[in-house]
């Protein structure tokens, strides 16, 4: 099957490509040189300690191929890498390693080694060119498109990042093979979101094709990819920042999500879990309020089924989810926001009354008793 190429054009910013392919990995270093990244440019290839063994190998090999020469740090795999003492250690090591201005970073891995290297990247020197090998199926649909990077700090997640938009983004879906099933879950969680706020071609195409990518099918998979990069790359050209109210968008399902996994514990359940179940919410909230039509709400749980996420079975008390809610960083001046939908890709971001929320929340805890 042919690799996939999609065009990333946001105003302001260099457009850049995004491939989409079984053997993409292999054509890293002709990528990054197409992609006006030239050799022999030094280039450090930050990985995990998953994703070492698994594809560091063909990344360098490639990247060599081409002319580069490479240099790569393994951080430990996990979310607590994308912290400010781990980008340390990285600004530090590309400083022994005599990097200069015009190095290139390149992030092979999940979403956690693709916010932190782009945030490496971004900062060190004042900035470098970074590319992104995204190597998780969340992060081949979401994270490595759109230029968010950032690191955690004790009081929340990516609360110290930057804005900064990759040179070329290399999505090898031959690396998906190794990748867990609680991950590809993850995965396809997020595209789901993708699908209900783009609209009805991307939702009943994916509702026709949820058995396919649940399966991993390469088609179906790259199919998927390709449409979350392009509703993505939309987004983001319309509102880079998130600050013109388009960007807030993708946030569906994530506002109940966040508050799951901070109350259950980071980690108990995995992103992908936590967002599904609040879509669910979301649709449900939804009715109430903006008038979310019921067979919108069946297709999206169905959806979601399919798709190996199922509804999750723990609850907790409305009160400490609407306080999580209130704490987390999307909330405004304490004001809890939902992404909500009238219809598929008609959405609408709103703030939700105390007592209104908290009345939901205790009938999504009681359909579960
Ligand atoms: P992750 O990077 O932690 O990867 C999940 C696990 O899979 C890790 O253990 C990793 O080592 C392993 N792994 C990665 N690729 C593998 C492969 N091919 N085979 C086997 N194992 C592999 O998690 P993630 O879900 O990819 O990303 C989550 C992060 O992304 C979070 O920090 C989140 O905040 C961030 N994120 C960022 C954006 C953005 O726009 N920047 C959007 C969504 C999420
Ligand atoms: N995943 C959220 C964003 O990129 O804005």
């Amino acid at each position: 099957m042919p690799a996939t190429r999609v065009n990333v054009s946001i105003p302001g910013e260099a457009p850049y490509d995004v491939r989409i392919g079984a053997a993409v990995l292999g054509d890293l270093g002709a990528d990054l040189a197409r992609a006006g990244v030239a050799p022999p440019r030094r280039v450090l290839v930050v990985t995990d300690g998953n994703v070492e063994p698994l594809y560091l190998g063909a990344a360098t090999e490639s990247l060599t191929a081409a002319g580069f020469a490479v240099d790569s740090v393994t951080v430990p795999a996990g979310e607590g890498s994308k912290s400010l003492a781990v980008a340390g250690e990285l600004w530090e090591a590309m400083a022994q390693l005599g990097l200069g201005r015009d190095c290139a970073v390149v992030a092979l891995g999940g979403g956690v080694v693709g916010d932190l290297a782009g945030f490496v990247g971004s900062t060190y020197m004042r900035g470098v060119t970074v590319a992104q090998a995204p190597t998780t199926l969340l992060a081949m649909v979401d994270s490595s498109v759109g230029g968010k990077t950032g690191v955690n700090l004790e009081a929340g997640k990516n609360l110290v990042g930057t804005f900064n938009q990759p040179a070329y983004v290399g999505a090898c879906t031959s690396t998906l093979a190794t990748l867990p099933e609680r991950e590809w879950a993850c995965g396809c969680a997020e595209v789901a979101k993708s699908a209900a706020i783009d609209g009805d071609d991307f939702f009943f195409w994916l509702a026709d094709h949820s058995v396919a990518l649940a399966a991993r099918d390469e088609a179906a998979t790259q199919e998927a990819i390709a449409r979350c990069v392009v509703f993505k790359a939309g987004v983001v050209a319309a509102d880079k920042t998130e600050s013109h109210g388009v960007r807030e968008c993708l946030n569906y399902g994530h506002t109940l999500g966040h508050a799951i996994e901070s109350l259950a514990g980071y980690g108990t359940f995995s992103h992908g879990a936590a967002v599904a179940e609040g879509m669910r919410f979301a649709a449900r909230l939804g009715q109430r309020l903006v008038g979310t039509p019921e067979e919108l709400v069946a297709a999206q749980d169905e959806l979601l089924d399919a798709l190996g996420c199922p509804a999750l079975p723990w609850r907790a008390p409305a009160p400490a989810l609407l306080e999580a809610m209130r704490r987390d960083k999307k909330a405004r001046g304490g004001e809890v926001r939902f992404v909500l939908l009238r219809d598929v890709g008609d959405w609408v971001v709103t703030p939700v009354e105390e007592p209104v929320l908290l009345e939901a929340l205790a009938d999504w805890g009681d359909a579960w008793a």
